[in-house]
């Protein structure tokens, strides 16, 4: 992508608005700590990566206001990613910029890395690869982890299709997903997440997914729904894979069962994109994560090694 996800520019932390996605690209500039937890919250800045470049920019904006830092590392609970950015940028001895930057850089690094790494990983060609939620540059700063393996299978011409599951209920997949494999020409066709464990049954070769945190013992929560991918892919027999940078794996978290899991508004269950879904009264559970066991995930794929939990 040529506009980043992300960046500071001239004094101010540019983002993508994510939510006006796909029907317009809007930059948002931001000067405060404040705005960026609102921004983080609402989704406008999201992806575990891209969270984590935000934590260290937010650092800078908060110009040694620790209340302020403390705010912001409890924007989003599941993620490592937005502590571990922030806490990166406070243990640097010099120029809390330069450290935040530094992090930026090397997140576009580390997709590189991992998208030769997983397309090197994943046998075969003509491929149909299955994925959930949205990991593509838009969840990081140009690049993503699990579609940016997409990517470089599609730029090697292994790649026949990809099965995206729509990602209900803010539509990550529908809305975002779809917005990149777009404009990388790759094919690709949108399905709703009830239909991707049949989907598994018939001849996809790989599950694709990101993380938002890797527990110790390989446990990793990411985006409700890929738990039931894990389970019928272990069940379809299909390679399921996650490609996640390094800065994910929390070693402080010994297993999925410390993992803070989101929990967000019902609202967004109730509603879609402002439309009343439920009759009035109607009450809803809106777990945003979920967490997949070690023993269903075929390997871990970082900017530096694969993990076979
Ligand atoms: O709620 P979101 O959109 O922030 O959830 C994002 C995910 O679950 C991603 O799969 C994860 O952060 C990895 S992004 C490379």
């Amino acid at each position: 992508m040529s506009q980043r996800t992300i960046d500071w520019v001239d004094g101010a932390v540019e983002l993508i608005d994510q939510t006006q996605l796909p029907d317009r690209l809007v930059v948002l500039r931001i000067t405060t700590v404040d705005d960026l937890i609102d921004a983080i919250r609402r989704l406008a800045v999201r992806g575990a990566p891209a969270l984590g470049v935000a934590g260290a920019l937010g650092v800078v904006l908060a110009g040694g206001d620790a209340e302020a830092v403390a705010r912001l590392r409890a924007a989003r609970p599941t993620a490592v990613n937005l502590a571990w950015g922030i806490d990166r940028v406070l243990a640097h001895p010099g120029d809390p910029l330069e450290a935040a930057l530094r992090i930026r850089d090397e997140d576009v690094a580390a997709c590189h890395a991992m998208g030769a790494r997983g397309a090197d990983l994943i046998e075969g060609d003509a491929l149909r690869i299955m994925t959930i939620c949205n990991t593509g540059g838009l969840a990081c700063v140009e690049r993503g982890t699990a579609l940016g393996v997409v990517q470089t299978l599609h730029e090697r011409g292994r790649l026949a299709e990809v099965l995206a599951l729509e990602t209900r209920p803010l539509l990550q997949g529908a809305r975002l997903t779809a917005w990149e494999l777009d404009r990388m020409g790759a094919p690709y066709r949108l399905v709703v997440d009830s239909a991707g464990p049949y989907l598994l049954t018939t001849g996809v070769d790989a599950v694709l997914v990101g993380a938002d945190r890797i527990a110790a013992n390989g446990d990793t929560a990411n985006k409700i729904g890929t738990y039931a991918l894990a389970l019928g892919a272990r069940r379809a027999g299909v390679p399921f894979v996650v490609v996640a940078p390094e800065s994910t794996i929390d070693p402080a978290t010994p297993s999925g069962d410390h993992i803070a899991i989101e929990d967000r508004d019902a609202e967004e269950v109730l509603t879609l994109r402002g439309v009343r879904l439920a009759p009035p009264g109607a009450k809803a559970l809106n777990p945003a994560f979920d967490v997949t066991p070690h023993d269903l995930i075929s390997a871990i794929v970082t900017e530096s090694r694969v993990i076979r939990p």
